[in-house]
């Protein structure tokens, strides 16, 4: 079964909306793991929209599965990543501008920035997992730096009109599952999964984790965070 890291940045979302001090991602985590989590995800972004370095910190102490910090292969944040100590870093691209990340990393592009960053977190211990689209030449290089864990996005595949364009989406995924997994890494996916679209994800062959955000937290403002969270991870127990 594919373990279900249950991502909280729209927790803070909310909470920045006012810049209050609720809800706090902090006890959104602690609602999660009762609810069967099997991880808690967290994006640092360089312009602080969502989560806070207070929240990290905090959750660093609190959260007692594994804790996945996305970041991207930006020094300042690359430092913060090597203090706190996630049990596992996930890097990501970023822009300011965009509402949300839109595709995976650039590896072939952007090789020196980020084999720098995960020769950084690998030093300090932490475990790195890249998150990339579904494309050979990105993967190849992947497995060329070393990093444990590829995250592939199914932004198109969640997107995609269901039928022939979605399925179209998901051999492409299922190809690269493959690919990812042949050359010894662990493989992971997220980005747009929702309770109607993750099944045939986590049906993927040695499919290991799932990052699922904007969904739950969706669904948590109606039935509370703890039922979201359980009813996600049901639909994960293949045959369930
Ligand atoms: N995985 C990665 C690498 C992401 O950047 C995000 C979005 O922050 C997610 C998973 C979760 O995406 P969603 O909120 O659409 O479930």
């Amino acid at each position: 079964m594919a373990l279900l890291g249950v991502n909280i940045d729209h927790v803070a979302t909310v909470r920045q909306a006012r810049r209050t001090n609720e809800p706090d991602p902090v006890w959104a985590a602690a609602l999660a793991e009762l609810g069967g989590a099997d991880g808690i995800t967290l994006h640092l972004r360089e312009d602080r929209r969502h989560i806070q370095d207070r929240d990290l910190r905090i959750l660093r102490e609190s959260v007692t599965v594994k804790l996945n910090l996305e970041l991207a292969a930006a020094e300042d944040i690359v430092a913060i990543a090597c203090e706190v100590h996630p049990d596992q870093a996930t890097l990501v691209p970023e822009r300011r501008e965009e509402v949300t990340t839109e595709g995976g990393l650039d590896v072939v592009r952007h090789r020196a920035a980020v084999a720098r960053a995960v020769d950084q977190l690998k030093a300090a211990g932490i475990g790195v997992s890249l998150f990339l689209d579904a494309e050979p030449r990105q993967i190849d290089l992947a497995s060329k730096l070393g990093v444990e864990a590829v995250e592939l996005h199914t932004g198109q595949y969640a997107g995609a009109t269901p039928g022939p364009a979605q399925q179209a989406e998901f051999e492409t995924l299922r190809k690269a599952g493959k690919q990812i997994t042949d050359l010894g890494m662990t493989l992971h996916a997220g980005h747009g999964l929702t309770y109607r679209n993750v099944r045939p994800i986590a049906e993927i062959p040695h499919m290991h984790e799932l990052n699922i955000g904007h969904s739950i937290v969706a669904r948590a403002i109606m039935v509370g965070f703890e039922r979201a969270v359980r009813d996600m991870r049901k639909l994960l127990e293949v045959g369930g």
